[in-house]
């Protein structure tokens, strides 16, 4: 049998233009491989080959997206599927565009890195080279088995779901926000969660928090156990609800002048009464909205978070689940509802997790600004064992930063992203778990590009301010820890 050697002129980017219509362009660039004959009887002998050295890896790294029903444009599992697209696969693993990863990798290690190995670069790169050689298909591993429902192997323990919600063809959405009850009658820890979409391209994000209603945030007990006790109304509390302000894990309280950091004390009345309608809009949801953390979100690419096992996020009795939806038009009307599935922690209570953010609202990126740089800082109250970051921006993103100061007055750059991709909200879970004094002070660092060379750019000719549609900016370092009071 003879194969079409491949060219390269099969470009990539038609896919990012015509992503809807992948099947269409996959005919299209299968078509251009010209069929010059006699690759394969050139390739050396050792030419790895799709079955034996390809599958395995496309199993391990690509799968996960690239098949039915996954966040990918199209399927790399069978050789048919990949031998017409061999050549931009090529091009995407050598540029290191797929799989999705956008960390400076000398920097940290990374429990979650999908990165392929240097060795599989050469190797898909030979491959390509020999004429994308099929091989023998005996030497194929077996199929790898995607689970059709959610990612784990157990049933979750609760699944809530929203209502299903048409996205109009064009325009802009304000944020959905979907209240779900839990009717949780016990206190829980979230030992692994999933949050999905029914036509995720639909949904730039969904962040969910966590609310535990009227009636506990009434019997939240103050500094003054009594007067607390004696002042709240006893409609709407549960014994529950008590219980939870009561057992809810340490947590720092939010300060919404953190928002106006960078400011000039005499600048912050203008800021203030700029932003704090949004502000408080957002502030409403869970605990101090998505500006201050969240409880959970959907990340793009899909799959479960698991904790380590003596991980776990505290979710009390009683409390609703506020789902935060974001929706983006695709350019045709599309229904969709979003799901998220808990399995709980049994036995042992684990730490509990709180995600946190450091951000300002404070920053007017100049019109055709290429490098415009904001930072906003967070003092730790209490020590804390730091699992994961996550940096957010919209369009104008261009790079992000974390570093952690010491006490000892030490800085060490814990995450670094030169090239922010909007497109891609990845969470960076820390491959060791790093311990952070009280009194380390995170300071996150971005960069925009507000000019005409940015391709995402809607506006170059706009001043950019903090705002929640993907127009407009924001700047936030998310960070996921466990807090350890008293040490
Ligand atoms: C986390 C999900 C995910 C993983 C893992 C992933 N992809 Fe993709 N891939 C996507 C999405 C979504 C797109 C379309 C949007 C884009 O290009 O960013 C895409 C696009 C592509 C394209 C089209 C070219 C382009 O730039 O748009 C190719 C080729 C590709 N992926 C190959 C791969 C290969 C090879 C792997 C594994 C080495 C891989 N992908 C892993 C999600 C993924």
């Amino acid at each position: 049998m003879r194969l079409p050697a491949i060219t390269p002129s099969c470009s990539a980017t038609a896919f990012v233009l015509d992503r809807l219509r992948h099947g269409l362009v996959a005919l299209a660039c299968a078509a251009s491989l010209a069929n010059s004959g006699d690759a394969l009887a050139q390739a050396p002998a050792a030419a790895p080959t799709f079955h034996r050295d390809i599958a395995p890896l496309l199993q391990r790294h690509c799968e996960k997206c690239h098949r039915d029903g996954g966040a990918g444009p199209f399927a790399l599992v069978e050789y048919a599927d990949v031998a017409g697209v061999a050549a931009m696969v090529g091009e995407v693993v050598a540029q290191r565009r797929m799989p999705p990863w956008h960390a400076d990798r000398s920097i940290g290690r990374f429990a979650n890195d999908p990165s392929l190995p240097e060795a599989a670069l050469a190797t898909v790169a030979a491959w390509v080279a020999a004429g994308a050689p099929e091989g023998d298909r005996r030497d194929a591993p077996p199929p790898r088995a995607w689970a059709s429902g959610w990612s784990l192997a157990t049933p979750p323990d609760l699944v809530l779901t929203t209502p299903s919600f048409t996205v109009p063809a064009e325009g802009t959405l304000p944020y959905q926000y979907v209240r779900l009850a839990t009717g949780l009658t016990e206190h829980r820890y979230v030992r692994a969660a999933e949050v999905k979409s029914v036509h995720p391209e639909v949904v730039h994000h969904s962040l969910v928090f966590q609310s535990e209603g009227r009636g506990a945030r009434v019997a939240r007990p103050s500094a003054n156990e009594e007067g607390a006790a004696a002042g709240s109304s006893p409609a709407g509390e549960t014994e529950a609800a008590r219980t939870a302000a009561i057992e809810r894990p340490w947590r720092p309280g939010f300060n919404q002048l953190e928002l106006m950091q960078g400011a000039k004390p005499h600048e912050i009345p203008q800021w203030n009464a700029r932003f704090m309608a949004m502000i408080r809009r957002d502030l409403r949801y869970g605990e101090s909205g998505g500006l201050n953390g969240y409880f959970l979100s959907g990340l793009a690419g899909g799959g479960a978070v698991e904790f380590e096992p003596d991980e776990g996020k505290f979710l009390a009795a009683g409390s609703d689940l506020i789902v935060q939806l974001h929706y983006q038009p695709i350019g045709k009307a599309t229904e969709s509802s979003t799901s998220i599935a808990l399995w709980f922690a049994e036995g042992a209570r684990p730490r509990a997790l709180d995600t946190r953010g450091v951000a300002t609202v404070v920053f007017a990126i100049p019109p055709g600004a290429s490098d415009h740089a904001v930072s906003a800082e967070y003092r730790l109250p209490v020590a804390a064992t730091l699992r994961s970051l996550q940096p957010h921006l919209h369009l104008r993103g261009r790079s992000f930063t974390y570093v952690a100061r010491y006490p000892d007055g030490r800085e060490e750059t814990l995450l670094h992203v030169p090239a922010y991709d909007f497109n891609w909200q990845h969470e960076y879970v820390l491959a060791e778990r790093k311990e952070l004094p009280e009194g380390t002070v995170l300071r996150v660092t971005a960069h925009f590009d507000n000019s005409a060379e940015n391709p995402a750019n809607p506006d170059p000719s706009a001043t950019v301010y903090f705002g929640l549609q993907t127009h407009e900016e924001m700047l936030i370092g998310y960070f996921e820890v466990t807090w350890r009071p008293g040490e």
